[in-house]
């Protein structure tokens, strides 16, 4: 896709960023918000990719890596540039990042009810695997 400029975020995308996943992403994260944004900037410069077209934000994806797991995050594209292999794209790039990382398997969590993500993996070749469960507890 030659006319997409795909880059990392900066402080300054905070805001057009949370604004793109209020519009684009599947449900809210716990830290869908101005500090949850920047801490991961901080922590991780590299790790927050957007896809620009025409200089406006069309698609997001967190690739998260910290040392162990590859974990892709927040892969959302605009209603209104769906279907155009963006999203496709955005996990080409986060797996080449985690590949120069030396990450060796790329893990997501996908809603069993979004069956368009289901589409999605499965095109970029990911695999459900359905003996896991997700537990949690909030800090
Ligand atoms: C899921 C999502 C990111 C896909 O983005 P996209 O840029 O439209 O995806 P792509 O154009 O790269 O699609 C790649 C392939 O995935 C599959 N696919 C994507 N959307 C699909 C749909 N609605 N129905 C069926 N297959 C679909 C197709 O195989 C497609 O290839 P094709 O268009 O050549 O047939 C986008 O629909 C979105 O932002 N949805 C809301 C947020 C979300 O659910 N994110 C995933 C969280 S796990």
């Amino acid at each position: 896709m030659s006319d997409l400029h795909i880059r990392h975020a900066t402080l300054a995308d905070i805001d057009t960023v949370l604004r793109f996943w209020r519009e684009a992403a599947e449900g809210t994260s716990i830290s869908d918000d101005h500090d949850g944004v920047a801490r991961l900037i901080v922590r991780d410069p590299e790790a927050l990719l957007l896809a620009e077209r025409d200089g406006l934000l069309a698609g997001t994806v967190i690739a998260g890596f910290d040392g162990w797991r590859c974990s892709a995050y927040r892969l959302a594209v605009h209603p209104g540039h769906r279907r155009q292999g963006i999203a496709t794209a955005l996990l080409e790039a986060a797996e080449r990042r985690f590949a120069a990382l030396g990450g060796r398997r790329v893990d997501a969590m996908v809603l069993e009810a979004n069956e368009r993500a289901h589409h999605t993996w499965d095109a970029a070749g990911y695999q459900r695997e359905d003996h896991w469960r997700r537990w949690v507890k909030p800090l």
